[in-house]
């Protein structure tokens, strides 16, 4: 089969057969196909689509194309969760522990941070000796033991997804239903859970900025996953504001941990792990329904056994497990700057996007893959959105090492907030359920 007839044959708006879909995967992922090809395949996708069945041979065609982690030696159900990047989002940090701790299997691979939003692997590699690289054997056998890891992707992972994620970004092709969900969907696959539970975002700081396109979104990765055989659920979540205070990769650890120690009750982050673990519970038939697992991960936290869990985990990668019990162990920034309001009203938004751009300023983030990050910098947000202010008071706190990089986080950070002369009510915080 010669690749330029599957292109003219996408171009023309037809659906590719597997066999076709599994020659440009692997040839993508072996070299064989030249890029200009493979790009050209990418943007006809763009511009045409795909149908749901064409959509579930792409992803499974893609999980093949490398590596396929192999769960079955370990005991119990084995879950695992996704977000399509946010803000401030720590929810794995939470919930990996709080899931292993009512019994679920979680042997979980995770990606850096990228641009405006962060990344679990560079937040856990914030903790002092904690390691995310793992052989096959140490993951696995971390897994039985302790019932959670979460560890580095490899390249070995899904390579027809690192070759297209890296075209998609420079052909202006990222922001497509179809590619963004085989992308997301065959790494899950790969990873060989049987549960998955998706956050996908929606608002200014997500991928999917309307409700309708994030639904649309959520409900393709549901049907792949059904149609490969998986229990799915997908949680549509806001991201119109940053999820958790806290926006910096030793931050952010440290916000995980205090709600795992009984802290931040009800706040949007406690509030979208809670949610989310509830449902991955229920999926893997460890609880009634997602109100029961909802409620089994509170309880979870209430006793201390998520924060128990999470040390465990943190010393089995290699991490001072003092610190759940410490804070001061982790990483700090040298100097902190306030931001403070310079007017009377009700805070009306929080740019997620802006807050997250101004923590890449200070060095929280990358804007390109090889940039190094520094873990101890970046924002905390004491206000949130709908809340009332007064001139003067300190609306959030910058963490920084480098005072140059200051005047231009502190401008992008004043620019994030939006105000409002009379009472404003923030969107509602779980936007709609997939399942
Ligand atoms: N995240 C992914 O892994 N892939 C995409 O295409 C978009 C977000
Ligand atoms: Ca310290």
């Amino acid at each position: 089969m010669r690749t330029v007839d599957l292109i003219q044959r996408k171009r023309d708006g037809e659906a590719l057969t597997d066999q076709e879909l599994r020659s440009l995967c692997n040839g993508a992922a072996d070299g064989t196909i030249p890029d200009y090809q493979v790009t050209a395949f990418l943007m006809a996708t763009y511009l045409k689509g795909m149908t749901d069945e064409e959509t579930a041979l792409l992803t499974m065609a893609m999980a093949e194309s490398g590596e396929q982690i192999d769960l079955s030696s370990l005991p119990g159900v084995k879950v695992d969760k996704h977000s399509t990047g946010g803000v401030g989002d720590t929810t794995t940090l939470v919930l990996a522990p709080l899931a292993a701790a009512c019994g679920a299997t979680v042997a979980k691979m995770s990606g850096r941070g990228l641009g405006h939003t962060g990344g679990t692997l560079d937040k856990m590699e914030s903790i002092p000796g904690l390691t995310t690289k793992q052989t096959r054997e140490q993951f696995l056998d971390q897994v039985r033991k302790i019932g959670v890891a979460v560890i580095s992707q490899t390249p070995t992972l899904v390579p027809a997804d690192s070759k297209f994620y890296g075209l998609r970004d420079v052909t202006a092709t990222v922001d497509s239903i179809p590619l963004i969900a085989s992308s997301v969907m065959s790494k899950k696959i790969a990873s060989g859970a049987q549960v998955i539970v998706l956050d996908v975002k929606t608002g200014r700081g997500a991928f999917m900025k309307t409700l309708e396109d994030s639904r649309k979104l959520a409900r393709s990765m549901v049907d792949i996953g059904r149609r490969l055989g998986r229990q799915m659920t997908a949680v549509i979540t806001d991201m119109d504001v940053p999820l958790g205070n806290y926006i910096g990769n030793a931050l952010e650890v440290r916000e995980a941990i205090e709600i795992l120690a009984g802290k931040h009750a009800g706040t949007p982050l406690w509030e979208v792990s809670l949610t989310l673990c509830g449902h991955m519970l229920s999926l893997a038939d460890l609880a009634i329904d997602p109100t029961d697992g909802r409620a089994k991960a509170e309880e979870a936290l209430r006793n201390g056994a998520g924060l128990r869990k999470l040390r465990e985990m943190i010393e089995a990668q290699g991490g001072d497990g003092r610190v759940v019990e410490d804070l001061s162990l982790l990483p700090e920034a040298g100097q902190t700057d306030d931001l403070s309001a310079d007017r009377d009203g009700w805070i009306a938004s929080i740019d997620a996007l802006a807050v997250g751009e101004a923590a890449m300023r200070l060095g929280a983030g990358r804007a390109k893959k090889d940039d190094v990050i520094d873990p101890s910098v970046g924002v905390v947000l004491k206000v949130r959105a709908g809340q009332k202010v007064s001139r003067g008071e300190v609306i959030a706190t910058m963490h920084v090492n480098e005072p140059n990089r200051l005047p231009d986080a502190r401008e992008r950070l004043a620019n994030a907030f939006k105000w409002s002369d009379s009472v404003v009510h923030p969107h509602a915080l779980i936007r709609e359920v997939v399942s």
